[in-house]
């Protein structure tokens, strides 16, 4: 069932599953779209808004965090608002923020309310670990946040502090139930699957979806980590496995293929139940040919791959005077010089750093700056 049927029964394409309203809303400024040598055009951007976060997963940060730039050192809601604008004039139709922990940014509904008011773009979306969402849900719904994304690893609280080094797993919970009660149109829940801590919990994990119209997905676990939390790699759970695993359990349920977004690369539908269950091979990358990302850092640059290690300095351009010209040139030149997939990228960045390709993982910064 996992190739042909699931990727045959997909919609391809965020911009045909996810983006709200579905009528047309151009910018009134259009310029041509941002595309790349291999024939991918990018329509979707992630902004990592901030780099603190108020947990220390293990698989992201050490107990006492990373060292965190000064305040001036991330965009302001001014700088990301012009990036967004600039982003959309070239058909940029769907924004996610991240971080860190995007709702420990003070401003952050501000600046979800003016990204909303973007021409041209459709949806906004955000990536939180749902510890302070259930705080903020109401007015971010009322600003117009079209899609919330929750980690969440662990649905045990003794295992939930152990992968957070923090408590607050019925805060998450809470979040997750109120992110359906306000009618979210999407709300998912992120897993990181790791072999021998939470594979257990994958059927439980499914089983969220019997009544919540929730989509959980399952992420491979990636070596971006340069604290080697998880250097021996035993705890790598892949795509294939866990699609295994799903499949095998609901044969008998029927489950089916379901469509889902470029990330969602195998998603199902138990008969029956509310919501829907997804694998994203992170690490496998099976996902890189349907790559549609642009990702700004929280300190301002542009990177135009996940395994990329190569900055393009957007803040640095814009504090310097940069016009909109200068910006749309940087962000083509980035997508220009894209590999075709991850692997190359991975590659290329330890051939830049004079090192092994299997040694560029012990380099890697954390996720809490990529932003995911
Ligand atoms: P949707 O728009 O709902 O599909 O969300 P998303 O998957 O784009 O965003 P989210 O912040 O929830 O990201 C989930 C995880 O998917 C990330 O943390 C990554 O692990 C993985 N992921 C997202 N984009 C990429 C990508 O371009 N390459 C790889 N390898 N993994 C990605
Ligand atoms: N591998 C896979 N996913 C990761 N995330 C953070 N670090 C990693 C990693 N090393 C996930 C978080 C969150 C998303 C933005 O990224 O769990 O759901
Ligand atoms: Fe915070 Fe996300 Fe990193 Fe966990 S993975 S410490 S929630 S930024």
């Amino acid at each position: 069932m996992r190739n042909n049927p699931v990727n045959a029964g997909k919609v391809f394409g965020d911009s045909i599953h996810e983006l709200s309203p579905p009528e047309e809303n151009h910018h009134p400024d259009p310029l041509p779209p941002l595309r790349d040598r291999h024939g991918r055009t990018f329509d979707y951007v992630r902004i990592a808004v901030i780099e603190q976060c108020n947990l220390r997963c293990t698989y992201c940060m050490p107990e006492e965090g990373v060292q965190f730039k000064e305040k001036d050192m991330v965009l302001s809601t001014e700088e990301i608002l012009r990036v967004v604008n600039i982003l959309a004039r070239m058909g940029v139709r769907k924004v996610r923020y991240t971080g860190g922990e995007p709702l420990v940014r003070s401003d952050i509904v501000d600046i979800v309310a003016r990204t909303v008011e973007t021409p041209g773009v459709r949806a906004v979306h955000m990536t939180t670990n749902g510890l302070l969402f259930s705080k903020y849900a109401r007015v971010l719904r009322e600003a117009g946040l079209f899609g919330v994304n929750i980690s969440l690893d662990s649905l045990q609280e003794d295992k939930f502090q152990q992968i957070t080094r923090r408590s607050g797993l019925d805060k998450v919970l809470e979040s997750i139930d109120l992110a359906v009660e306000l009618g979210f149109p999407r709300v998912k829940i992120n897993v990181v699957l790791m072999r021998g801590f939470n594979e257990d919990e994958l059927i439980p994990f499914c089983e969220l979806t019997r009544d919540k119209p929730v989509t959980v997905r399952f992420i491979e676990f990636m070596p971006f980590d340069a604290h080697q939390i998880w250097e021996t790699g035993q705890h790598f759970a892949s795509a294939a496995d866990l699609c295994t695993q799903i499949e095998t359990h609901y044969r008998d349920a029927g489950i089916n293929p379901a469509s889902g977004t470029r990330t969602e690369h195998h998603i199902y539908q138990v008969p029956g139940y509310a919501g829907k269950i997804a694998v994203i091979p992170a690490f496998t990358r099976s996902l890189c040919g349907n790559c549609s990302r642009i990702r700004v850092t929280a300190d301002g640059n542009i990177m135009n791959c996940l395994y990329s290690e190569v900055p393009y300095h957007l803040k640095d351009l814009m504090r310097n005077g940069g016009s909109d010209d200068d910006i749309v040139a940087l962000f083509r030149k980035a997508f220009d010089e894209k590999y075709k997939d991850g692997f190359e990228a991975k590659k290329a960045a330890s051939i830049a750093a004079k090192i092994n390709v299997s040694d560029i993982d012990r380099v890697r910064s954390s996720m809490t700056q990529i932003g995911g």
